[in-house]
């Protein structure tokens, strides 16, 4: 596992590069405008939250960053953003799906009403919306020479944690978009793929387990930290890998924790003959290489 050193450098390429972002009214989502811009990017960004997205682009000025009301469930809505990005900075360099929401309730409860449904809002925010954002970034930044593609999947994107059986499931969807892009939008479109995994941070979203969390000790992030993260996988196509990391800097799952960033994805990979056996995996291998970029699945439609 490689322990990734945000660089300086790297993060100054982002000076002029034009990101479309969701969720950015509060919390990850505000704080990752706050960088970008810093660091030189325009930055586009939706929200439901009008109120605290209209002041945060006032408070940063219209040339740095522009605030579109949208719901990034309603697929309509989320165009709209990426369209008025083009239309006010002729490109799109960077795209971040950052907007989710956590579970409210508990759908396996006793005294739940099994002839009803349970809500699935989490997972149109948290997955559906998400593969929104990653088609239309990808359709977008192809058209103007590639880009950088983050999502935010969650600690919850690798392990369980029962309570939030939803949100865990939307983000392991998060996690495995990643896992099915990454060999296709970096070779053949320029456009690098990571997700980032978050421990605990301290956001509106977790208000309920910050008691808990600090109890035991474990570490935390603040809504900063993440936005580092994000803006480190933000300039995956620049610079020759990152140190410890296999090259180059796609397909990779950052958990932040304790406000330092882990590669974790790399070593998933390396050890797989050992938890799948090494038959399996072999088999696997070449099963990949024959399905290549997955093209037989729309000749066969
Ligand atoms: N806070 C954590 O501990 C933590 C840990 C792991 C992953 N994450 C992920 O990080 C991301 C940001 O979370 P956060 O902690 O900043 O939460 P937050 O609640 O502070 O911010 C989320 C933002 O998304 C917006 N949003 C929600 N639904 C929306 C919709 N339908 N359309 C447009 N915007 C919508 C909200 O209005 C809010 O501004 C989420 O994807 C979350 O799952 C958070």
């Amino acid at each position: 596992m490689a322990e990734i050193i945000p660089s300086p450098s790297l993060l100054a390429t982002l000076n002029g590069k034009v990101a479309v972002l969701t969720g950015g009214a509060n919390g990850i989502g505000a704080a990752t405008v706050r960088l970008l811009t810093s660091l030189g990017a325009k930055v586009i960004f939706c929200d439901l939250d009008a109120t605290h997205g209209e002041a945060l682009a006032s408070e940063l000025g219209p040339e740095k960053a522009i605030f579109v009301k949208a719901d990034v469930t309603d697929y309509g809505e989320q165009y709209a953003l990426f369209r008025t990005a083009l239309a006010a900075w002729g490109k799109v360099d960077v795209v971040i799906a950052n907007a989710g929401i956590i579970e409210q309730g508990n759908i396996f409860g006793l005294t739940e009403d099994l002839s009803q449904p349970p809500s699935m809002a989490v997972l149109d925010v948290n997955l559906k919306a998400v593969i929104y954002t990653a088609r239309l970034g990808v359709g977008f930044m192809r058209q103007t020479g590639g880009g950088t593609l983050v999502l935010l999947s969650s600690m919850g994107g690798f392990r369980g944690n029962p309570g939030v059986w939803v949100y865990v499931a939307s983000k392991h969807g998060v996690y495995g978009l990643m896992r099915c892009l990454r060999s296709v939008a970096a070779p053949q479109w320029g456009i690098s793929v990571n997700v980032i995994c978050p421990s605990m941070t301290k956001t509106g979203m977790v208000d309920a387990i910050e008691d808990i969390w600090n109890k035991a000790a474990l570490p935390a992030n603040d809504a900063s930290d993440v936005a580092m993260g994000i803006a480190t996988a933000a300039t995956a196509n620049n610079g020759d890998g990152r140190p410890g990391a296999a090259k180059p800097f796609n397909g990779k799952a950052l958990f932040i924790s304790g406000s330092r960033f882990y590669e974790i994805e790399d070593n998933i990979d390396r050890l797989e003959p050992e938890w799948l056996g090494e038959q399996n995996s072999q088999d696997l291998f070449k099963l990949k290489e024959a399905l290549g970029s997955g093209e037989i699945w729309d000749s066969k439609q």
